[in-house]
This record gives C-alpha cells, sequence and structure tokens, in this order.
C-alpha cells in the first residue's frame, strides 16, 4: 500500500514560548475507549485522542458492536455492548497501532466467535509472540505468521495464568489483564520493572476489582465494567517535545495545562531538571485516579548539562527516548542511553533512525544495540530528515531542528498525526523567529 508522504520546513526559533493544553493521552484513550466499548452503558469522554491510533481503537471496537459518537465539543460517546462483542466479519484494521493490536488480542481471545487482526506494513513488521505465549498458556487459540500479524483469533474460554512478562510492556500486561478480567478464577500478571499502570487505574475506575502487589497485579473473573464520564488528561509523551523545544532556549517560557502526570509516565521531568531545565508542576489533581497538572518549564544560560538513562529509567522514558537523543547534541556534556532494546521493535528502529537522522545534521554518534551515545557541545545544521514513518522521529527531528543552523526538511511529516495531528501549528505557535 503507498500512501502519500508530506513534508515539513522547520526553521530554526530564537525562542519558545506561549501556553498550550494539549489532546487527550493516547495510552489512556486506547484503554478508555476498549473498556468503554465493552462496558455496560454509555461512556462519555472529553479530550479524548486526537491521534489515528486511538481513531483505529475506536473504529475496532465499533466493528465489534460498540456504538461510537464524536460529540460538537470534541467528547466521544461509547455504548458499550456489556460484555460480548459481535465477531467482525471484516478483518479488524489495527492501522499502526501496536497498543491496538496487542490489547484488543486480550479482549478477544475469551470471546466467541473467530477475529483477524491486521495493520499497516510498519505494525505487521513488530513482534506479536509477546501476546501470543501467555494467552495460549490461557488456553487461546492465536495464530500468527512468523511472529507477526495478521493475528488470527478462534475465541474459547479460558483458564487463568500467573504470568512474569519476558520483557516490560503495559501493552503485554492489559492484554493478559483483560483476557482475565472474562475468565473464571485469578489470572496474575508480574513484572520486573513496573509498566505504566494505566490499565489498573482505568479498570478500577470502570468498576472492576484488581488487586496490586509491588510487582504484580490480580484480577479474579468474570467480571462486569460499568460506563463512565470521564476527561483525559494531556498527553505527556506529546508534551515531551515541547518540553524539550524549551529547555533548548535559555529565557524560553512554556506552560503547559491540564496535562497527565500519572507517575509512571512522568520521569521526563526529572531527567529534564538533572538536565537544568527549570520545571514547576502546579494545581494538582485527581480524575479517575489519573494524576493532572499544569506544568511550567523555562530555561536560564547555563544550558543542559548531561543524562545517563539506564534500567528501570529507560522502560519508563521509552517514548520520549527519540526526543531526548535528538537535543542531546546540544547538551554540554551529552546523553548516554542503554537498556533500550525495545528502541529497535517500535515504529520503526528507533536507535537506528535517530543515529542515521543525527549524523545527516552533523552530528557525532555511537550505536549501540540497546541504545546510543551521543556526545555534547555539537553544532548541528539543517538536513534532511527521514521520519521513516514513524511519528516520534518526526517530531523528536523537529525539536532538533529548532536550534540547528539553517533549515530542515522532515520527510514523512504526515505520520505525527498517528498520535498528535496537532504538532506542527503548535510548535508554529510557540517557536519564536
Ligand atoms: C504503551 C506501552 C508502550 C509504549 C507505547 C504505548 C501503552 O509499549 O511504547 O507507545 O499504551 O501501553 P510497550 O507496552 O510495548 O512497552
Amino acid at each position: 500500500m503507498h500512501t502519500a508522504t508530506q513534508e515539513r520546513i522547520i526553521r530554526p526559533a530564537r525562542n519558545i514560548m506561549g501556553s498550550l493544553r494539549l489532546p487527550g493521552d493516547k495510552s489512556i484513550s486506547h484503554r478508555y475507549a476498549m473498556l468503554g466499548a465493552f462496558a455496560e452503558g454509555t461512556s462519555r469522554f472529553r479530550n479524548f485522542s486526537t491521534g489515528a491510533d486511538c481513531a483505529s481503537t475506536l473504529a475496532c471496537m465499533e466493528a465489534l458492536g460498540a456504538k461510537v459518537r464524536k460529540l460538537a465539543d470534541g467528547a466521544v460517546e461509547v455504548d458499550g455492548v456489556a460484555g460480548r462483542v459481535t465477531p467482525s466479519s471484516q478483518p479488524l484494521e489495527c492501522g499502526n497501532s501496536g497498543s491496538t493490536m496487542r490489547m484488543i488480542s486480550g479482549l478477544l481471545a475469551p470471546q466467541p466467535g473467530s477475529f483477524t487482526l491486521v495493520g499497516d506494513d510498519s505494525l505487521s513488521r513488530r513482534p506479536m509472540e509477546r501476546v501470543r505465549k501467555p494467552l495460549t498458556e490461557m488456553g487461546a487459540l492465536i495464530s500468527l505468521t512468523d511472529g507477526h500479524a495478521p493475528v488470527l483469533i478462534e475465541g474459547a474460554p479460558l483458564t487463568p495464568i500467573d504470568y512474569t512478562t519476558p520483557v516490560p510492556s503495559a501493552q503485554v500486561k492489559t492484554c493478559v489483564l483483560l483476557a482475565g478480567l472474562q475468565t473464571a478464577g485469578t489470572t496474575t500478571v508480574r513484572e520486573a520493572l513496573r509498566t505504566r499502570d494505566h490499565s489498573e487505574l482505568a479498570l478500577r475506575a470502570f468498576g472492576a476489582k484488581i488487586t496490586r502487589a509491588i510487582d504484580s497485579v490480580s484480577v479474579t473473573g468474570p467480571q462486569t465494567l460499568h460506563a463512565i464520564d470521564a476527561a483525559v488528561p494531556g498527553d505527556i509523551s506529546s508534551a515531551a517535545f515541547f518540553l524539550c523545544a524549551a529547555a533548548l532556549f535559555p529565557g524560553s517560557g512554556l506552560l503547559l495545562d491540564a496535562l497527565g502526570l500519572n507517575p509512571t509516565r512522568a520521569a521526563l521531568l526529572d531527567v529534564l531538571t538533572a538536565l537544568g531545565a527549570r520545571i514547576a508542576v502546579l494545581n494538582l489533581e485527581e480524575l479517575h485516579s489519573e494524576l493532572v497538572g499544569t506544568v511550567q518549564i523555562s530555561a536560564d544560560e547555563g544550558g543542559l548539562r548531561s543524562a545517563e538513562i539506564s534500567g528501570a529509567l529507560a522502560a519508563q522514558l521509552i517514548d520520549e527516548l527519540p526526543v531526548l537523543a535528538a537535543i542531546a547534541p546540544y547538551t554540554s556534556g551529552g546523553i548516554r542511553i542503554r537498556d533500550a532494546r525495545e528502541l529497535r521493535v517500535k515504529e520503526s528502529d528507533r536507535i537506528a533512525l535517530v543515529a542515521r537522522n543525527l549524523r545527516e545534521m552533523g552530528a557525532e554518534v555511537e550505536e549501540f544495540e540497546d541504545g546510543l551515545d551521543v556526545p555534547g557541545g555539537q553544532t548541528l545544521h539543517g538536513a534532511t530528515i527521514d521520519s521513516g514513518g514513524d511519528h516520534r522521529i518526526a517530531m523528536a527531528f523537529s525539536v532538533a531542528a529548532l536550534r540547528a543552523e539553517g533549515d530542515t526538511l522532515i520527510q514523512g511529516a504526515e505520520s505525527a498525526s498517528i498520535s498528535f495531528p496537532e504538532f506542527f501549528d503548535l510548535l508554529d505557535l510557540v517557536a519564536e523567529r
């Protein structure tokens, strides 16, 4: 399939100033859409993610019998199927979204009927064995092609498991929990490193009882979910591009309102603070157990220092690593990233693509199997950037381009709309030239 690609020219900026409220978090929107569509009753979600990935989840859930309405104020209303989906005669199209494919697989494995999940070229290259394995241990009938999509599911009643995830993955954890929710007995997922806990919080918000321990979460099925009315917090992984941009300019000032600050997602604030940015968090509140607040960031003449990101921190920051690597040449001491092998199986091989694009801009960078060393104190020049159709690569290098000498051309700029269609407009709004 050939899709038209767009190019964007990013001119250097003098400063970043302004205040923004960002569209709803992608991870939370996926979960609210799936759980709302599966629950009993009508849910309403304000500030739902505007990204194409969450639209894929909504479309899949619609194809499975849920009713979805977009309201005039941008809210999304979902009539749930009360625990029983309708098998679709057509394959369920997950587009570019790994979250959609992996999490819905768990929801469907215990449902009666046959289901096929397909995705675009990038998603069809991503590993799916990680969901087939635990679901098969539960007795599910799932087949893949060489470990990849299409995912074929013959729904069947399952048996509970106690499963330790081999690589930290919130998607896999969620997949198993969604299957466990519909399975008689107690299903437990254990993880060595704690991943984002939106599913745990959302399941509780929809009325499920789950038990959490330090390194595990359990659900005893079967349980029924009940509709909720919720506002989705702003997406901190989208905010990351603006936070990193503001951190690059002494004298900058940016305020991000109603931003999701779930502690399993907010490690970027600590890293930016350690690098030397000034960050203040105001107006903290909880919405359905998700922490939300206003973040103020500024940078001073001292510039950014250095950072080492490895171990648990690398797992927590996995979606923010491309933009951190992209701004690393502008720090004084560089940024070293390790234990981030998972970056190689995201929407693209993000380690290879970050290294290649940094070099295009004239930077020195060393690539490792599980990370990157990007020395600091470098001057970059404008270049042609290949986003590889990966939204986070397109946006990360748009940020790097703000401090480069000369203009940068971002190829495949339309990919930003996978998570953040408003990105380039908002960047123009806050970038002073
Ligand atoms: C996500 C989990 C992460 C992350 C992805 C969204 C989620 O993936 O990279 O963008 O919403 O659960 P993994 O679960 O594969 O680590």
